[in-house]
């Protein structure tokens, strides 16, 4: 097979060295459980309603929570009447600003600092002042949620209004260009981008927009709180339990050992399941109350409470020469970060990767309002960049009448475009090519409006979708193995049904010579070895070589406590390896002994290492993306203008696919919700009173079945030699490019070229 050979060959070219010494890791080759299709670990517990979530985490003499939000965005409380809900049935008690507790303000969340997960960096409950539309202004605890609820709206709120700045448009004449870690030269130029697009023979000089997105998992944030003295410990719906436990110990003036997080289970997390205003809340309300507290968002406080992701404007000029060669590419562009937010939407930063131009200019302007902090979801800046840039590219194409994939492979970059890295590894032409294959692209007419089906008008649209390789350092992972021989994993990992414990189940008893079945993980506590977060498609990475430090460190000592009486005596740790249960010698097969024979000599019921991911150098000296080729078939009602998209298939290019199952649950995850940035989601908000509108699902309008396409989905498989396991991230590739990809579709159905998302009908006429 062509495809198969075409792999072969590129991994033949590549270069060595993920561990030091500067080899790849051998897992690469040796693979025996990962690779394969394995069910969740995770799942059978779900599926039996035996999982527990944190609001159902069973506790006595517990209190539950209700919120009273603000309904003006700036200004100060003038009064505030609590009488009646502290008279009324259950209520145990309402805390205020008058009374709550003093609280730090919580670090915020980033990817340089590992116990910081804020997101909304205000004041919580520590004033009289009222900085976003919805801010909680009172905490009401009763016996029952029903009495929470009801006392909340007796409570009464008076407010002396300030000036609001609420509109995007006014926010934009004093936006700010700041650099930051996430977007590093925020305005980079390189060559004269401007000169360049005017001399070019073919050029696209357009405005995109997205609208807000608001996060809507299955299971909305929740939290089950309890006091021990000074010991606090919240059952969470989390992505980071180390940075919650740490961020939270600030809030109160603890040790960071006072606190424990635990999360064993999440109802999905796409970067909105961090530290908000509630969990403080809460916690502030039980100290007060002497109680544990049970709160569950709704989906409204949610909408107030729980940032989502920036509405923004994105300038794409694309000029090219009469083949398509890239000779200027302009990405610019205003979004919402107000001063309190941790998140920048680095949409700007899609540019610098995807395509080889001449020259190249990109810059984001950041706009301040007095809003909820807007935060990450799921690939920030990818996933919208990926719909202005790609759908300009497919303006370029149609310009210069070059197909649309033809015109992208024309401009893969053979280095990495703005720091002239090289690419770990890169595929992407070859990602290209499978999918074509696939999905039957020469069927495409590239007329547009030219496929017809009766009513229905026809459409066939790709894009590429990118997401960058991020491995946190610091994370830890212990491996214990026992006297019978079994091995446990243990970290504060996140479990958010996307396959961590399964495949890292997989990578350990590969690791360490065993099957599966001999594997044990814990996960989900932050009282376990400290864990990075579920995020930036970087946890995969980072426990993985955490687990394979702790197993070089277990190897050793194992070999120590084997002693002199053994087959073994006399190697060095890095003559043996794990096989077999045990260790044995490489360079003799036949030479080793078992982990239980090892134990049982020296009388012990267990051994234990800790190991910790180091620093991610392979991302300073390498170019590492994962990527994609999104191909998209769309039908379009000529008489409603109704879209239904009625074919997806993406094909990935992320280094080795470790457990085809869950890879292909998250590709088709990531696919599904980049439908719904495609054709549904929109959060509305009054830009007169800064208030959020579309607080429910029957408003915020994301995918359902009937709306999701047979999907398909393909990888390269090609190891990255620098990546642990050979395994880049794909947790957020598979949201990146779809958009465009749909949008680029309903142009080829239709001849309209819609450049506002998401894409309704209206739209069309
Ligand atoms: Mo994601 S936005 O890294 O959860």
């Amino acid at each position: 097979n062509a495809l198969v050979g075409g792999a072969r060959a590129v991994i033949g070219q590549m270069p060595s060295g993920w561990l030091p010494g500067g080899t790849p890791d051998p897992l690469i080759e040796k693979r025996v459980a990962l690779g394969t299709q394995q069910p969740r670990i995770d799942g059978p517990d779900k599926v039996r309603g035996a999982a527990r979530f944190a609001a159902e985490v069973p506790m006595a003499g517990l209190l539950y929570a209700a919120f009273v939000h603000s309904t003006i965005a700036r200004g100060g409380i003038a009064d505030l009447d609590t009488a009646a809900a502290e008279a009324a049935p259950g209520v145990a008690l309402v805390m205020t600003h008058r009374n709550a507790p003093k609280l730090a303000v919580p670090p915020g969340l980033g990817i340089t600092n590992m116990k910081a997960a804020g997101n909304n960096l205000l004041p919580v409950m520590q004033d009289a002042q009222v900085r976003w539309n919805g801010q909680v202004l009172a905490v009401v605890l009763a016996e029952t949620q029903e009495q929470a609820d009801h006392a909340a709206t007796l409570v009464g709120v008076r407010y002396s209004p300030a000036k609001a700045r609420t509109r995007f448009a006014e926010g934009k004449a004093d936006a700010r260009t700041p650099d930051s870690i996430l977007i590093e030269r925020n305005h980079l130029v390189i060559g004269r981008p401007q000169a360049a697009l005017d001399a070019a023979a073919a050029k696209v000089d357009a405005v995109y927009t997205t609208p807000w997105h608001s996060h809507a998992p299955i299971e909305p944030h929740a939290a089950t709180i309890l006091w021990e003295g000074d010991r606090l410990t919240v059952h969470d719906a989390t992505q980071m339990l180390n940075a919650t436990a740490a961020s939270l110990a600030k809030v109160f003036g603890l040790k960071e050992g006072q606190v424990r997080v635990i999360s064993p289970f999440v109802g999905g997390g796409f970067g909105g399941k961090g530290l908000w205003d509630h969990q403080i809340l809460g916690a502030a309300a039980a100290r007060l109350a002497g109680r544990p507290v049970r709160l569950a968002l709704t989906r409204k406080a949610m909408a107030r409470l729980v940032g989502g992701r920036t509405q923004t404007e994105q300038r794409v000029a694309l000029g090219a020469d009469g083949q398509g060669r890239l000779k200027a590419l302009i990405h610019t562009g205003h979004s919402v970060k107000p001063g309190h937010s941790a998140c920048d939407e680095q949409y700007s930063l899609t540019a610098r990767g995807l395509y080889a131009a001449e020259s190249m200019e990109t810059v984001q302007h950041h706009v301040d309002l007095d809003c909820l902090a807007n935060t990450f979801m799921r690939a920030p800046g990818e996933s919208i960049g990926t719909f202005a840039i790609e759908s300009a590219m497919d303006e370029l194409a149609h310009d210069l009448g070059i197909d649309p994939v033809e015109l992208r492979l024309r401009n893969m970059p053979e280095r990495d475009p703005v720091t002239g890295a090289a690419h770990s590894q890169s595929a992407t032409a070859l990602a290209y090519r499978m999918g074509a294959e696939r999905f039957g692209w020469d069927r495409r007419s590239a007329v547009p409006g030219s496929m017809r089906d009766g009513e229905w008008q026809i459409g066939m649209g790709c894009a590429t979708g990118t997401f960058p390789y991020v491995r946190m350092p610091g994370m830890s992972a212990r491996i214990a193995i026992d006297a019978g021989g079994r091995a446990t994993i243990s970290s504060a990992a996140q479990e958010m049904g996307m396959g961590t414990a399964t495949v890292q189940r997989q990578h350990a008893a590969d690791r360490l010579g065993l099957p599966v079945e001999m594997v044990d993980v814990q996960i989900g506590d932050s009282s376990l070895p400290f864990g990075s977060f579920a995020g930036g498609s970087s946890q995969t990475a980072s426990l993985g070589a955490a687990i394979n430090a702790a197993a070089g460190k277990l190897r050793a000592e194992m070999l120590r406590l084997a002693g002199n009486d053994t087959p073994l005596a006399g190697l060095r740790a890095r003559e043996v390896e794990f096989a077999d249960g045990g260790l044995r010698c490489i360079a003799e097969p036949g030479r080793g002994e078992s982990f239980a024979s090892i134990l049982q000599r020296a009388g012990r019921d267990s051994l234990a290492a800790v190991g910790e991911s180091g620093p991610p150098l392979e991302m300073l000296k390498f170019s590492m993306h994962s990527t994609s080729a999104n191909f998209c078939e769309v039908r379009v009602s000529a008489v409603t203008g109704e879209i239904r998209v009625a074919r997806l298939l993406g094909a990935f290019d992320c280094g080795r696919i470790l457990n085809p199952q869950t890879a292909t649950s998250q590709f088709k995850g990531g696919m599904i919700m980049g439908l719904g940035m495609a054709l549904g989601e929109e959060a509305l908000v009054d830009e007169r009173s800064g208030r959020l509108m579309t607080t429910s699902l029957a408003d915020y309008h994301v995918p359902v079945h009937l709306d999701v396409p047979a999907i398909e989905v393909l990888w390269t498989d090609i190891p990255d030699p620098r990546a642990p396991m050979g395994a880049r991230g794909i947790g957020e590739i598979g949201i990146t490019g779809v958009a465009a990809a749909v949008a680029n579709a309903v142009f080829s159905a239709t001849g309209r070229r819609i450049r506002d998302l998401p894409l309704t009908p209206d739209k069309l006429f």
